[in-house]
């Protein structure tokens, strides 16, 4: 099964099914991950830079990339958690900006 490591001060790192996507990774070993638009490569809260491992994640389609460049995300290493699916081991870092005003834990956000 593939390692998936999330780098944030909350991280979260563990080994999930291969094939399902960054952000049901993330809720596999109890990380909250913003998915403002539930997943469906609207808003972008879900982007994780990724730090090693880009070739075990599926590539990038036409909606993820659209909503990328409009974004202004365009470095190689910006992904949707939401779209991108986990084929191998992978370490992505999630930016701390976006959790600035979260106050749910892990255990409120994925019960
Ligand atoms: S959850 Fe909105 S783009 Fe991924």
């Amino acid at each position: 099964m593939p390692r998936v490591t999330f780098l944030h001060s909350n991280g979260r790192s563990g080994e999930v099914d291969e094939n399902i996507s960054l952000l049901d990774a993330a809720k596999e070993v109890g990380f909250r991950l913003n998915h403002d638009c539930g997943g469906n490569a609207s808003c972008t809260t879900c982007r994780v830079e990724v730090q090693a491992g880009h070739e075990h994640l599926s590539e990038i389609d036409f909606d993820e990339q659209d909503l990328l460049d409009r974004e202004a995300l365009t470095e190689a290493h910006h992904r949707l958690a939401c779209q991108a699916r986990v084929l191998g081991d992978v370490v992505v870092r999630v930016p701390e900006a976006k959790w600035e005003n979260q106050k749910t834990t892990a255990t409120e956000a994925w019960g």
